[in-house]
């Protein structure tokens, strides 16, 4: 397995620019199945999840093309899908062990082809993560389901119907899956409680150039009017926020000064407005953000994780990792998961002061210096911060399992590189 190494202390100063969002683009391409015409979708980061949903796509009959065109001087993968007609309805336990996202098929193949089988995601690092809300509210909607030798078999004989649901969690993987269900099911749905994280204000608009009827974008009341059919679009993903996140961290952790070109502000208002607290500097633009924490002391803070457009779970790890180059204790607490303290051992193991109590908070204190160490990722997002650890710790980290940074960063040791991170990445082969 690949390994990365890092040797500490360069601060990161340049431009990077931000990639197309893995989260946003995961349901875009599954809203694909929703049509027997092409799909066109733009902005797609180069991910191994984004290969993952690809494989499980083509293994339900889908034809996959991708080219790469320059956009705002950088190459930009472009892929269009096309499902004439699906040739599987299963998505096998060796796809969704890879990526629980591949539940997303799940409303738009019950919706068009009234079947599907999917293999019932397991509990991941971060916690059980049930799909119990997906499943009932497929049931409202008419769908009958039973689980049988790990699948979840659902089918709709005479199609699925509208209906009201008040979700009592707003769950993103949920909200997309009934808005994606709902386009073709026959009258009114009503989603209260919907999340509201931008990734699915870009699948509704996506759906809406399709022909569907969806209004309450951005609201926790979506309202879906059912339509017979769905045709082709050409659509652009959105700029990843947690990637911006994640490098408007990294140049505050090494009190460096980063652009971050296509980054969405209006996304990140509640990180963006932590970072200012703690006395990081950031000038907005629309699509840009300049992060400069040049000569900062920067002050720890209080971080509760919580839905969109609170603070971001997935910004948990690497605000953690910033707290220990902070002056003063920070509590953060988890939410959202169960167990997404992952990092902190590791952390730990280059001499970070973190107490975590019962799995749901973390009092960290700042300390003045981190020491590299050989290190393991968890998870995607932790993973990072383990990255950010490196950046500023005296002499050399080896990072371990990174195929969970592979996930979810384009071009990772690439850009740090590009704006002063001593990184580069270890390849199985090299050891060998
Ligand atoms: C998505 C994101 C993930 C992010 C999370 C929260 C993708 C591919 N993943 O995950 O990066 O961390 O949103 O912002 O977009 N829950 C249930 N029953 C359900 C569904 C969810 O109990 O049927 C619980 C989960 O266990 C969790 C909480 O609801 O505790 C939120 O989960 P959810 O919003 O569904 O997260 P995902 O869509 O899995």
């Amino acid at each position: 397995m690949d390994k990365l190494r890092i040797r500490g202390g360069n601060k990161l100063c340049g431009t990077i620019h931000i990639s197309g969002s893995k989260n946003a683009a995961l349901p875009l391409i599954c809203a694909s199945l929703l049509t027997q015409d092409r799909v066109t979708l733009t902005n797609i980061p180069e991910l191994s999840d984004i290969h993952s949903m690809n494989l499980l796509l083509e293994q339900l009959g889908t034809n996959i093309e991708s080219r790469t065109e320059v956009v705002d001087g950088k190459p930009s993968k472009i892929y269009s899908y096309l499902t004439t007609k699906p040739s599987s309805l299963q998505a096998p336990y060796d796809y969704v062990r890879k990526m629980r996202a591949s539940y997303y098929v799940l409303g738009p193949l019950l919706a068009r082809e009234h079947y599907v089988e999917l293999s019932l995601p397991g509990g991941c690092a971060i916690g059980s993560r049930p799909i119990d809300i997906h499943l009932s509210a497929l049931e409202k909607m008419g769908a009958q389901i039973e689980i049988r030798n790990g699948y979840v078999i659902a089918q709709a004989p005479k199609g699925l119907t509208g209906a009201h649901h008040i979700f009592n969690i707003a769950s993103v993987g949920a909200t997309c899956n009934i808005l994606m269900a709902a386009t073709l099911a026959q009258g009114t749905t009503i989603i209260e409680n919907a999340a509201m994280e931008p990734e699915i204000g870009n699948l509704a608009k996506m759906l809406i150039s399709m022909g569907a009827k969806i209004s309450g974008i951005d609201t926790p009341i979506l309202t879906i009017e059912g339509v017979k059919e769905l045709h082709g679009s050409i659509y652009k993903v959105i700029s990843d926020r947690i990637e911006a996140g994640s490098y408007a961290v990294a140049a505050a952790i090494t009190r460096g000064k980063i652009e971050l070109l296509n980054a969405l502000p209006n996304t990140l208002k509640t990180p963006i407005r932590i970072l200012r607290e703690m006395g990081v500097k950031i000038m907005e633009q629309e699509h840009s953000l300049i992060v400069d924490a040049e000569g900062c002391r920067l002050e720890g803070k209080d971080i509760m994780t919580d839905y969109y457009p609170g603070f971001p779970t997935d910004l948990q790890a690497q605000f953690l990792a910033l707290m220990l180059t902070s002056e003063g204790a920070s509590m953060i607490t988890e939410t959202i998961f169960e167990n997404r303290f992952m990092h902190v051992p590791e952390l730990m193991r280059m001499g970070a002061n973190i107490n975590v109590h019962k799995h749901a908070s973390a009092i960290v204190r700042g300390v003045k210096k981190l020491y590299g160490a050989q290190v393991m990722a968890t998870d995607l997002r932790a993973s990072f911060a383990l990255v950010l650890a490196g950046l500023v710790a005296e002499g050399e980290t080896i990072i371990n399992r990174i195929y969970h940074l592979d996930r979810g960063y384009e071009k990772l040791e690439e850009k740090l590189r590009g704006v002063g991170a001593d990184i580069i990445r270890i390849k199985n082969d090299d050891l060998e």
